[in-house]
């Protein structure tokens, strides 16, 4: 099989950024190129203040920079040099025409499909790293060799990405598997053995699995589903724990010892967030219903279903903590990002949040250690939450510190993780002597400690843990 020189990767998004970028260290003789149709996000790659962020990024991007890594907006000139190409375009949910709402818009997909159709002088290896429906890859094809010019050879893999942000540099530098797909021909063979070299710059060969393309192209889809479907049944259960005096971290600790069904992503939350699980269920529930399988796509439905609940219900508790009014009142929101440890807020529930409490004409004060405040404004007033800026500005407001945010508030809200949160980090006597009382503080992450909050003089209420004044009227034996 080929051995791959010079790699180019359409897309410098926060998964064609860090994962070449991680090749390109790993592969010192291979030459990489990330492109982007926009300009802006190439000078940040460029620069000394990279567009995204992620621990140990920095570092990554600096090591081999100008040596064997290249970010450009020559989209032309990378994808003649280059003998493999990653996609790794944006495939948002369609947000009009058929499937509105649940389907993935494959236009950029395809618009660089056809780029590379037109410029290719050469035979290339077209691998799809962003997530795309089961068969993508059959219509890639049908558009490369409908384009090409004569005698031109395209091979397509599937290679779909399973970082997560603010993990991501680690989960590239040592990933539970790296997955490609080929057809099982001897041309594709060999061009999934050519993508294999590449990875096992740094990757153990046992832990590169090849399967046939359909079988990629759906795993990816399946294991988001099948993450996000944990978090939605831990929620559900902490429904459950709210009204029965339960503690959903003690089940989903005892729950995990059990190795079959593990420890990790059983952490109750105010609902998951993030670009990628509510879109590729979405996407999974919009192919099962293409394919006449009702009962199939009802039953991933409900992930998001429930994550949407979830954030309600925890509106609600607000609310009904509050007397049943917010009107007037500061509700401070710490945490606007999807998760710590990433300045993403795709999707974030805090969004939400922000939304409901809003049309409780409550007064919103928004900290983040690292959304920009420009970030948070264009989330708040994207189309159908609301549209107009300066009327907004009257309501929401964004802090500077956590402090700031909780002065004079009635209810503080951890949307977000962050480490700075806890209680060994943010002085919570502090926030309490400069809160209204009573001073409610509403903990959507399971980070805070709710014995010492209360000794400070907190009402404090818990995702999965029962109400406030529940415990006492429990206290019966
Ligand atoms: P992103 O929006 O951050 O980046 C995509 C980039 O592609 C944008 O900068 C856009 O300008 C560029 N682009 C669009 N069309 C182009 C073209 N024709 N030529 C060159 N550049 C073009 O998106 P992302 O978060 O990096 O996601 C990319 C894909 O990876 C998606 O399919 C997503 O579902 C998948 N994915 C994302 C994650 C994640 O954590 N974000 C994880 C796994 C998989
Ligand atoms: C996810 C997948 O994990 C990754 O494999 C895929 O490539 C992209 O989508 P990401 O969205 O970056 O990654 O973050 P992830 O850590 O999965 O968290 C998603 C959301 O679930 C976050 O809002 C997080 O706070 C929430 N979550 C996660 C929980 O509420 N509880 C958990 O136990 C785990």
């Amino acid at each position: 099989h080929k051995k791959v020189e010079k790699i180019c990767c359409l897309g410098a998004g926060y998964v064609g950024g860090p994962t070449c970028a991680v090749i390109a260290a790993r592969n010192p003789h291979v030459q990489v190129t990330i492109v982007d149709l926009n300009a802006l996000r190439i000078a940040a790659w460029n620069s000394d203040d990279l567009p995204i962020y992620e621990p140990g990024l920095d570092e990554v991007v600096k090591s081999c920079r100008g040596r064997n890594l290249f970010f450009s907006t020559d989209v032309d000139k990378a994808i003649i040099e280059a003998d493999l190409i990653f996609v790794s375009v944006n495939t948002p949910t369609k947000t009009q025409g058929m499937g509105a709402g649940f389907a993935a818009d494959l236009g950029y997909v395809e618009s660089a499909t056809r780029h590379i159709a037109k410029v290719a002088q050469g035979d290339k290896i077209v691998v799809e790293k962003s997530t795309v429906p089961c068969r993508t890859a059959q219509s890639m094809r049908f558009i490369l060799e409908a384009n090409a010019r004569p005698g031109i050879h395209f091979d397509i893999l599937s290679n779909p990405e399973f970082l997560a942000e603010g993990t991501a540099i680690a989960d590239l530098m040592n990933p539970d598997r790296v997955l490609i797909g080929s057809l099982n021909t001897e041309a594709g063979r060999s061009a999934a053995a050519s993508l294999v070299d590449i990875y096992a710059g740094w990757i153990k060969r046992e832990q590169i699995i090849t399967t046939n393309l359909w079988s990629s192209e759906l795993t990816k889809l399946a294991a988001n589903a099948m993450l996000a479907q944990r978090i939605s049944s831990i929620n559900a259960l902490s429904a459950i724990c709210e009204a029965t005096g339960a503690d959903v971290d003690e089940v989903s600790y005892a729950c995990g010892l059990d190795t079959r069904i593990g420890p990790k992503f059983l952490k109750a939350s105010v609902g998951f967030g993030g670009s990628c699980f509510q879109k590729d269920i979405l996407n999974l529930v919009y192919l099962s219903e293409s394919l006449h399988l009702p009962e199939v796509a009802a039953y991933w439905k409900q992930v998001v279903e429930m994550n949407e609940y979830q954030k309600k219900r925890f509106v609600n508790r607000i609310i009904s903590c509050l007397f049943n009014t917010l009107t007037g009142k500061k509700i401070a929101i710490l945490g606007f990002a999807f998760k710590k440890d990433t300045g993403d807020t795709r999707e974030s529930p805090a969004i939400t949040l922000c939304k409901y409490l809003r049309a409780e004409r409550a007064n919103v004060a928004i900290y983040d250690p690292k959304v920009a405040e420009s970030q948070i404004w264009m989330d708040l007033t994207e189309p159908g939450i609301t549209d107009d800026l300066a009327k907004l500005q009257k309501q929401i407001s964004i802090a500077d510190s956590a402090y700031a945010a909780c002065k004079g508030a009635d209810a503080v809200v951890v949307c977000t993780e962050w480490d700075e949160f806890r209680n060994t980090r943010l002085d919570y006597r502090k926030v309490y002597e400069m809160m209204n009382k009573p001073a409610f503080i509403f903990d959507g992450r399971l980070i805070l400690d709710q014995k010492e909050l209360e000794s400070i003089g907190f009402h404090v209420e818990m995702i999965g843990r029962p109400r406030g004044n529940f415990e006492t009227s429990m206290q019966w034996e």
